[in-house]
């Protein structure tokens, strides 16, 4: 038996990095997952790899900025398997821009994905873990949401927008641990991802090689697994007296 067998877990941000390491690890682990990203065609090929590797899973399209493309994930997921346990909330982006470079559109376009997105997800979600009579929610923040220097990789929105999940994750914990609905957040350090791909570093090793002096545990940057078996962690029964935690993922680097 799977540490999340019988249990039915949203993830958004699914078709890349951490996201997708969650979706694949959570279908490992026996769960029915609705992997869900703004970028569906890639999601779909992923998607039909966990199937083909013995894992139930299916693809929604959703943008976590809106709304209504949160309500029509949640509503075809209630339809297709009758109750949601798990939302990760994983999806995110990054402009490294600072305070005096940014523009209000790009500060607007960071908040409306990494924080609006992570409100809309839960606001979405728990009325049914509330029918549910359980569930448990993993926000995804940031070092950067603890910490200033490169932890943001120089994105003033970016941090404001980190910051905001750790606090509103706390909030949520507080409000729905009598509906018994568990609500943590993973702050990743310096992960080699997708987004890392496109900022043009082009290993888990080069990122690694920049975080030398401030990252004790090699190679100083993580993979989209590590961040994968904290999700695993935080959805399964494993954490069931754990809400409102902050979990670093960082190989130590807050700890400096
Ligand atoms: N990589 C790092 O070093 C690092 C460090 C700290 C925190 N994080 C956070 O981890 C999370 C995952 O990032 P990653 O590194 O795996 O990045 P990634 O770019 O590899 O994956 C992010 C996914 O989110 C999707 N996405 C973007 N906008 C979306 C939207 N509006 N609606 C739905 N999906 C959308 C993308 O299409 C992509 O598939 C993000 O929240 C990120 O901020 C990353």
């Amino acid at each position: 038996m799977g540490r999340l067998t019988g249990k039915v877990a949203i993830i958004t941000g699914a078709a890349s990095g951490m996201g997708l390491g969650g979706a694949q690890l959570f279908a490992k682990e026996g769960a029915k997952v609705v992997a869900t990203d703004v970028v569906f065609d890639v999601l779909e090929e992923k998607v039909k790899e966990i199937n083909a590797d013995g894992g139930e899973a299916i693809a929604l399209e959703l943008d976590v900025s809106k709304p209504e493309s949160w309500q029509a994930v949640v509503k075809e997921t209630i339809a297709k398997y009758g109750k949601i346990d798990v939302l990760v909330n994983n999806a995110g982006i990054h402009i490294p821009k600072g305070i005096l470079e940014a523009e209000l559109e790009d500060w607007e376009k960071v908040m409306s994905i990494n924080t609006t997105g992570v409100w809309l997800g839960m606001k979405a979600v728990i009325p049914h873990m509330q029918e549910n009579g359980q569930g448990s929610i993993v926000n995804t923040s940031s070092i950067a949401a603890i910490i200033g220097g490169t932890a943001d990789a120089g994105g003033a929105a970016y941090s404001a927008s980190k910051g905001a999940v750790r606090s509103l994750t706390k909030h949520a914990a507080q409000w729905f641990g009598k509906d018994n609905i568990r609500v943590n957040s993973v702050h990743p350090g310096a992960v080699y991802t997708g987004m890392v791909e496109k900022a043009g570093i082009k290993s888990q090793e080069e990122m690694g090689a920049n975080y030398e002096s401030l990252v004790p545990l090699k190679p100083y940057a993580g993979e989209a697994t590590d961040i994968a078996h904290a999700y695993l962690y935080l959805a399964s029964d494993d954490s069931k007296f754990v809400t409102g935690v902050e979990l670093p993922v960082d190989g130590g680097w807050i700890s400096n």
